[in-house]
């Protein structure tokens, strides 16, 4: 999509930035509202609004993530491609809280690092598009940018952008949050039961027998070192208080981020407080466009996408804007090459980064450059591929003295077929069977767990 042209030209020498300030700045990936006065209207209703999170969640999740870039913590994060207001359930917010729970007990196991655990959750809503329309036979539509902007039926009525949307982005948002702030402190995370391990599926053919037998050893121990730690801290392992959970997710939607931007008592400058963790994505990281301008000056630790056209200076100079003052935590790097790509672009990526003396954390995301269509037009992506570009990165960081800092999946604790491969073995004629995502396709509960062993296996710590 064209961008939006600057309303103002920009000054180039005093600092202006403003949580308004993207406004003079060339927006990608921006919907055409029809109506901008209700736009405006919408911005200042929920300019009113609580924040969904506080500036000291924001504060300590830096911390964890400038650990995570010198090796003493990881950083898990997932969930879907887009998440959706019909999704915005019971049922689907447990079990998203349950596999990122699984996984880094699965993670910290293996690698003895305390485990970030971040979700794309609580706001997910806003999608970038390759295409900003969408054609079926003669009819021609705009393509469905996210509940939170458009939706997703096939109907002028539907895919027009309205901006009473952002109010239920940010009301699913909230309920989101509650329930997950009421699980985690209720002791949501029984780990005794077995079924919570739920690892039938290591049973089943496809998986190589010797990483089966390694990876029930692991949930075996697992079991038992929990056991301990109760024993040790005469209580059950919810109540020892080591669940954690941030919220992430693609900060596209600026009018929205923007109005979620506030100054807090007793700390300087401004805070995104609609998510600890908002992100640029790789169609919007323009050095000089409005998105890289708004991120600025947020004082939330940031995340950018970096894709296989990424060159070293490129990166370099969002570092130097994003992060002139190199602050500890403060930006994520997260590559999304391609298992074909990742080696080519990766070393000299981060070599141009170390050698400014900046300590990102790297989050490798083997997702989103693993995309093929198939024959009949679905999105898919190879357990296989992904399984490689993860593997990849991680060889290329031991290689470099550098240290992975984290993994980003699109993935879902529901039996989806969307990816291919795994230990269930997923064929091209399965897709069709259960192809839930409005979106990209995410790694199933089995083929999510087996990524978590296959990370603890590789980066086990000893
Ligand atoms: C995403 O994370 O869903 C996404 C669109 O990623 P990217 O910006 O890396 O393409
Ligand atoms: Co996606």
């Amino acid at each position: 999509m064209n961008p939006i042209a600057p309303a103002q030209p920009e000054s180039e020498t005093e600092d202006t930035w403003s949580p308004q300030s993207w406004k003079s700045k060339p927006l990608y990936q921006a919907p055409a509202y029809p109506d901008s006065d209700a736009l405006e209207q919408v911005t200042a209703h929920l300019s009113s609004l609580p924040p969904l999170v506080t500036s000291w969640e924001i504060e300590r999740l830096r911390g964890q993530l400038a650990d995570a870039a010198e090796g003493r913590r990881f950083v898990l994060q997932g969930g879907d491609c887009a998440e959706t207001f019909s999704e915005c359930s019971p049922e689907y917010i447990t079990n998203k809280l349950k596999i990122l729970l699984q996984m880094s007990l699965v993670l910290t196991d293996g690698l003895k690092r305390p485990i970030v655990r971040i979700g794309r959750i609580a706001g997910q809503y806003a999608k970038p598009r390759s295409k900003p329309t969408e054609k079926h036979g003669e009819k021609e539509l705009p393509s469905y940018y996210g509940d939170l902007i458009n939706s997703a039926a096939f109907t002028e009525e539907s895919r027009r952008p309205d901006p009473q949307r952002m109010i239920d982005a940010y009301q699913h948002s909230a309920m989101t949050l509650n329930f997950i702030r009421a699980l985690v402190d209720g002791g949501f995370a029984d780990l005794h039961h077995p079924e919570y391990w739920d690892l039938n599926f290591l049973g089943k053919a496809g998986l190589v027998p010797e990483r089966r037998a390694e990876d029930l050893h692991r949930a075996e121990a697992l079991g038992n070192a929990i056991d301990v730690m109760e024993i040790i801290a005469g209580r059950k392992i919810d109540q020892v208080s080591l669940i954690e959970f941030y919220t992430s997710h693609e900060g596209l939607s600026l009018p929205y981020e923007s109005a979620l931007t506030r100054r807090v008592p007793r700390r300087p400058g401004y805070y995104n407080l609609g998510s600890h963790l908002p992100w640029i994505g790789e169609r919007t990281r323009q050095v000089d466009g409005a998105h890289v301008e708004y991120f600025r000056g947020i004082r939330n630790p940031v995340g950018v996408k970096l894709g296989p056209k990424a060159t070293p200076r490129e990166a370099v100079r969002l570092a130097e804007v994003l992060d002139p003052d190199k602050e500890p935590g403060r930006l994520a790097l997260i590559g999304r090459f391609g298992a074909g790509k990742v080696r080519q672009v990766l070393p000299g990526l981060v070599a141009a980064l170390a050698q400014t003396g900046r300590r990102p954390v790297w989050i490798c995301d083997p997702m989103h450059a693993n995309t093929v269509s198939t024959k009949s037009g679905k999105k898919t992506r190879h357990f296989d591929l992904v399984m490689e570009e993860l593997l990849e990165s991680i060889d290329i960081h031991e290689e470099l003295g550098t240290s992975l800092g984290g993994v980003h999946f699109e993935l879902t604790a529901e039996n989806v077929t969307e990816c291919l491969g795994g230990a269930s073995g997923i064929s091209e004629k399965d897709l069709d069977q259960r192809y839930h995502s409005l979106c990209d396709p995410r790694l199933n509960y089995e083929q999510a767990m087996e990524m978590a062993f296959a990370i603890a296996q590789r980066m086990e710590a000893v």
